[in-house]
């Protein structure tokens, strides 16, 4: 599927300087994700236009070093770790550059779940590692989730807490995932914290700043947070007594 075009080409065709997309995240990541990042759900790929150049940096590590995408029942990531595989860092790097100047993306919803429910169960098991906007929080190494397709997040959700994704010993981040997940017993319940995120796009939806002005954050100035306290304290804290 990815840039095998030897076979159109003739010895009279176009020279390779006009106007086909060369760049990495063209040929290879918008097979996927579209053009513009904004994913594809006949693929289950993600957009990915809104995510923060910290959290695709790592997703991207993962992929590549088996902590994601490995899990035998994981169709899709199965397809991002096979669709990455022939590049090299540097290539990653170059898509990735690209990917993050990219301007967010809206979706429409395709899920039905209570936004009030959801509103609650977010507050309890979500927010403090997710923010009020869901935003996510570098510290905490957490996702955004705004921008991201109502389906992606219902899926990952069931991926977190079948143990498809966040299997791995040394994925810490994922582990705190699954048990956070491990709170929403039913469907519904998934489905109404997504209504209630599909809310928080809404109202908090994310700014990129230009690439120019958004220095890539190393995460290795980061690695003695200890972010499971944070969990610990959300165990220990009644739902009730906060309100
Ligand atoms: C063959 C199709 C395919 C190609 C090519 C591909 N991806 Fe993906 N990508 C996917 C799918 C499918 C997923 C969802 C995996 C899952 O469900 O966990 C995904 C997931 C991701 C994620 C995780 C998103 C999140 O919210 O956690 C990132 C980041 C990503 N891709 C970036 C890229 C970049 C950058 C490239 C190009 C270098 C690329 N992908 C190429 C199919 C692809
Ligand atoms: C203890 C902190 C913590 C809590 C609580 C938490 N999360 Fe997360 N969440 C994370 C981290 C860290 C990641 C990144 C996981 C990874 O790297 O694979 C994440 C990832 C995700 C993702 C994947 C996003 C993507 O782009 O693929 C979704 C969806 C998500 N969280 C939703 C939720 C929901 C819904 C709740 C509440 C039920 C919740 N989270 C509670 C820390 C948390």
């Amino acid at each position: 599927m990815q840039c095998q075009e030897g076979e159109q080409r003739e010895v009279d065709a176009t020279p390779p300087s006009a106007a086909t997309p060369t760049s990495v995240f063209q040929t290879i990541c918008a097979s996927c994700h579209g053009p513009m990042g904004e994913g594809d759900r006949a693929l289950g790929a993600p957009s990915i236009a809104s995510l923060p150049r910290w959290y695709v940096e790592e997703q991207m590590q993962k992929f590549r070093n088996g902590q994601r995408g490995a899990h035998p029942q994981d169709i899709n990531g199965q397809k991002m770790r096979a669709g990455i595989a022939s590049l090299s860092a540097s290539e990653i790097e170059e898509a990735v550059d690209e990917l993050v100047a990219l301007s967010a993306v809206s979706h429409p919803r395709t899920l039905e779940g209570d936004a009030v429910a959801g509103e609650q169960l977010y507050q309890e098991h979500c927010m403090a590692c997710h923010r009020f906007n869901g935003h996510g929080e570098l510290v905490f190494r957490s996702a955004s989730l705004n921008g991201l397709q109502d389906w992606y997040v219902f899926h990952q959700l069931g991926n977190f807490q079948q143990g498809i994704r966040g299997y791995h010993a040394e994925d810490e981040s994922g582990a705190k995932m699954r048990k956070a997940v491990s709170y929403l017993t039913r469907d519904q319940e998934k489905r109404d914290v997504v209504a209630w995120l599909a809310e928080l796009a809404r109202k908090f939806p994310v700014k990129k700043p230009a690439a120019s002005t958004a220095p890539p954050v190393r995460p290795s100035t980061l690695d003695t947070l200890d972010t499971l306290d944070t969990l610990d304290t959300l165990d220990k804290a009644s739902p009730h007594k906060n309100r």
